[in-house]
């Protein structure tokens, strides 16, 4: 696995739940989305109790590059169309909300997390780029944005930027350290976080349940499954979203040689920039992202740092080779929109997810959204991020998402490049017919294969292999799993299911 520039300095850890609880809340997930709904529950008084597969961070806000903009990254002038003008204007308050939101927080709680307010470019290098920037800053001022503005000659500390958008006062922080401010907040409040401790099923109910891999039991008044995907829907949600990977690499910049903003081209996939922290002997650490593709549908990530670091060197004034190279999953909802609020057909059971490229955001909204939902507020913003919402005009997207999906599998379903499991060198991975089936191989370090069948458990489809991450993807709905077959990301709930292939299959050409 690659290791983000966060997590090589910081890591939370949290003891695991030894036995059965009640709570008024249960927040499943410990990541920024979890995180936000536990703190702002438990300063409404609420007895919360966080548990994480894994530890707080470890899922993909351990990964992110945490720029906290009111930049859309679906733009302004998308969601008019698909879900109108007024719906616009809310996504771009409340994704403003949550900026502040979250610097209240830190100021409140005193979380030492490097935030600070920036200016964002969003700039373009084409013709097309700029026609999308003149209906994006006419869109941003419909939604309310009335400060956004356009520029020319955007200095990088490298070249002159032709023609951008600014957006005045977006945010960044280092997210990692802002979990671990949220973390003893909610501890400060009597909430309990715990980590290693996986949840496998969730009853809807007065009271709610929850059923950990370990047998405990938490009755809860309100479930909140912040997995980044859920995990308790075969079908709902899933077929309204996508995954997709993100590749990020960190570069070192002269100190002061380039001015502290944040950029986004209007490519797409687009490139991501911002400056994250400071290195040692007059650097700072600039890190930049993108050439996204789907997820499981290519394996070929060191080409894509390589793009990255290329696009990077012509426009900023970066040094050396990159110091930190790592990927990440986002989940793209076809309008545009996270789905935040009652999970469909539940009272007491709550999701976020489809958190796209503005996950940090959206975590902070599902924060305040669900907190007001569970105390019985008015928050305007329910029926925007209404997981059970139709979004009838984004419905070609939703046919051509799905359509990628039906062909995914039905390539997977006839795939067999012809390798033996003998050539899988140690360390490295692939799916291969062995015994009449797909089977997920992988060679450890000591050459001893693991076997598994490479059928997803979600709902079917093929997993491949991605030789950066070491994992098995799921092209239909961004399942992960490791290489000893377990679940890494979801919708999945359990792991790939180990096969033994007898001597002669294993060595069948
Ligand atoms: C490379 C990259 C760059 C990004 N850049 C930006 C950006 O600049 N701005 C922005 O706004 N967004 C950005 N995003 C998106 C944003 O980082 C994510 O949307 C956000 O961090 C997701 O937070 P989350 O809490 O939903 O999920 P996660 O952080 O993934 O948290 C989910 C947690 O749930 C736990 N979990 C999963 N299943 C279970 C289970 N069954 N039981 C218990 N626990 C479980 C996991 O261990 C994990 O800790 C980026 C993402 C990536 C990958
Ligand atoms: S994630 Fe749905 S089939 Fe694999």
């Amino acid at each position: 696995m690659t290791i983000s520039y966060w997590a090589t300095g910081t890591t939370l850890t949290s003891p695991p739940l030894d036995g059965d609880a009640v709570c008024d809340a249960c927040v499943i997930g410990a990541g920024i989305a979890g995180l936000s709904v536990a703190y702002e529950l438990a300063a409404a008084g609420l007895a919360v109790i966080v548990i994480d597969a894994d530890g707080p961070g470890a899922g993909e806000t351990g990964r992110t590059t945490a720029h906290l903009m009111t930049a859309f990254d679906d733009y302004f002038f998308y969601i008019e169309r698909h879900l109108g003008p007024q719906a616009a204007r809310q996504v771009a308050r409340s994704h403003a909300a949550a900026v502040s939101r979250i610097e209240s927080i830190c100021a409140a709680e005193s979380i030492d997390c490097d935030f600070r307010r920036v200016d964002g470019y969003l700039f373009a290098e084409s013709s097309e780029g700029d026609e999308l920037l003149s209906r994006e800053l006419d869109a941003a001022h419909r939604a309310g944005l009335e400060e956004v503005e356009r520029v020319s000659d955007v200095p990088t500390g490298k070249v002159a930027l032709r023609s951008a958008l600014r957006f005045p006062r977006q945010g960044q922080l280092h997210p990692l350290k802002y979990l671990g401010g949220l973390v003893d907040a909610i501890q400060r409040r009597g909430g309990r976080v715990y980590g290693k401790t996986r949840a496998i099923e969730v009853s809807d109910g007065h009271p709610a349940t929850v059923r950990t891999a370990s047998g405990a039991r938490i009755e809860a008044g309100h479930v909140i499954v912040a997995t980044n995907t859920p995990f308790i829907d075969r079908f709902a949600i899933h077929t309204k979203q996508a995954g997709y990977r993100t590749f990020v690499v960190g570069l070192k910049v002269p100190r002061g040689s380039m001015p502290m903003c944040q950029f986004w081209d209007t490519l797409d996939p687009y490139h991501y920039v911002r400056i994250a922290g400071d290195l040692d002997a007059g650097y700072q650490l600039l890190i930049s992202g993108g050439e996204d593709h789907k997820v499981g549908q290519a394996d070929d990530g060191q080409q894509r740092f390589a793009r990255l670091v290329d696009w990077t060197r012509q426009r900023f004034p970066v040094v050396d080779e990159p110091v930190f190279a790592w990927s990440g999953q986002v989940m793209e909802p076809v309008d545009g929109v996270a789905f935040i609020g009652r999970n469909p057909g539940d009272t007491y059971v709550y999701v976020v997810t489809g958190d796209s490229g503005n996950g940090m955001t959206h975590g902070a909204i599902a924060g305040m959204l669900i907190r007001d939902q569970i105390t019985d507020r008015t928050n305007d913003w329910a029926e925007l991020y209404d997981p059970s919402r139709k979004s009838v005009t984004a419905v070609v997207e939703y046919a051509r998402e799905n359509a990628n999906v039906v062909a995914q599998y039905a390539d997977w379903l006839g795939k067999d490049d012809g390798m033996a499991l003998d050539a899988i060198p140690a360390g490295g991975g692939h799916v291969v017919k062995a015994g009449g089936r797909h089977v997920a191989a992988f060679r450890d370090v000591d050459g001893v294969l693991h076997t598994f069948d490479a059928t997803c458990p979600h709902l079917k489809c093929l997993v491949q292999w991605n030789s950066l991450e070491q994992s098995f993807d799921c092209p239909c709905h961004g399942s992960r799993f490791g290489v000893d077959g377990s679940v890494l990301h979801g919708p999945a709930k359990s792991g790939l299911e180990p096969v033994d292939l007898t001597r002669d299959e294993q060595h069948r050409h």
